[in-house]
C-alpha cells in the first residue's frame, strides 16, 4: 500500500510546503516515484515547485469529478509528480460541508491512483477545515511541523485531538510518523528551550532531525525548485535529506 502523508498544522508559517516539497524531492531523488499533492488554495507548493496555478489542472477538479492522472504534472525532479493547486480551492470551504461524501473526496480520488507512487505526500493549508480533514481521512500518516518559535506547543494539543476524532471515526489507518522542528536557528537560547520543551512532551514522536533556519530554504521556491536542486550542498538539504532517511525508515 501506498504510505501516504498528510503535512498538517493549523498554524500558519511552520514549514508545511517547505518539508513537503523538499522532503517529496529528496524520496524522488532516492529513486521512488513520488506524488505531491498541493491541497492548499495558497499553492505555495505549485508555485514552489515553478509551476504557475492553473484553473483546468487543479486539485480543485478533485471536487468535481476530475481523476488525479487528469490534473497531474512532472515536475522539474525526475520520479516527482506535482498535482497543482489553484486559489479556487478556497471554494472547498463552502462546497465541501453541504455534500455527504465531504470528507472523502481526496481519499477516493487517491484511491484510484492505485500503487503506482510509493508515496504520497499531501500539503495541507494552515487550518482545521474541510481540506486538512479531507487530507487526515486519505492520509494513513502524520507529519506535523513545528516551528522552533516562543508559541510553538500551542494548538498541538487541539491538532492531535483532532487526529484522535478522525481515527475514531473516519479513518482508522491514520498514525502519527512525527513531529518535526523546523526554522530552527543554533545561535539562539530560545530555539534550544522549544526544541527541549516540545521532545519532553512528545519524546520518540519528536524526529531526530531538525532543520534548521537557511536563507537558502527559503529562496529556493523563488526559484521554483527544491533546495536539492538549488543548493544540494547547503545545510538545509542535508538536513531534508536526513529527514528522508529517517522518513522511510519509521515505516
Ligand atoms: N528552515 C527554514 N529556514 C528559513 N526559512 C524557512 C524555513 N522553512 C520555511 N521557511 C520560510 O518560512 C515561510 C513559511 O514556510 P512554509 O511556507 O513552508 O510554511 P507553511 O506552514 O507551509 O505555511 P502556510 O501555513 O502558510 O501554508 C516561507 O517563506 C518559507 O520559505
Ligand atoms: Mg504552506
Amino acid at each position: 500500500m501506498s504510505r501516504i502523508y498528510a503535512l498538517a498544522n493549523q498554524k500558519g508559517g511552520v514549514g508545511k510546503t517547505t518539508t513537503a516539497i523538499n522532503v517529496a524531492a529528496c524520496l524522488a531523488e532516492g529513486g521512488a516515484r513520488v506524488l505531491l499533492v498541493d491541497f492548499d488554495p495558497q499553492a505555495n507548493a505549485t508555485t514552489g515547485l515553478g509551476h504557475r496555478p492553473s484553473r483546468a489542472r487543479s486539485t480543485y477538479q478533485l471536487l468535481h469529478g476530475a481523476t488525479f492522472e487528469e490534473i497531474t504534472v512532472a515536475t522539474c525532479v525526475p520520479n516527482l509528480d506535482l498535482a497543482p493547486a489553484h486559489p479556487d480551492l478556497a471554494a472547498a470551504a463552502v462546497e465541501l460541508p453541504g455534500r455527504e461524501d465531504r470528507e472523502r473526496v481526496l481519499g477516493r480520488a487517491l484511491a484510484e491512483v492505485g500503487e503506482q507512487y510509493p508515496y504520497v505526500i499531501v500539503d495541507c493549508p494552515p487550518s482545521l477545515g474541510m481540506l486538512t480533514l479531507n487530507a487526515l481521512a486519505a492520509a494513513n500518516r502524520l507529519i506535523v511541523p513545528v516551528q522552533c518559535e516562543y508559541y510553538a506547543l500551542e494548538g498541538l494539543t487541539q491538532l492531535l485531538e483532532s487526529v484522535e476524532i478522525i481515527r475514531a471515526r473516519v479513518n482508522p489507518q491514520l498514525a502519527l510518523t512525527g513531529l518535526l522542528l523546523t526554522m530552527h536557528d543554533g545561535r539562539t537560547r530560545l530555539a534550544a528551550d522549544v526544541a527541549r520543551e516540545v521532545r519532553a512532551h512528545f519524546g520518540p514522536k519528536v524526529f531526530e532531525s531538525v532543520i534548521p533556519r537557511s536563507v537558502r530554504l527559503a529562496e529556493a521556491p523563488s526559484h521554483g525548485v527544491p533546495i536539492t536542486s538549488f543548493d544540494p550542498d547547503s545545510a538545509g538539504a542535508e538536513a531534508y535529506y536526513k529527514l528522508a532517511l529517517e522518513v522511510v525508515e519509521r515505516g
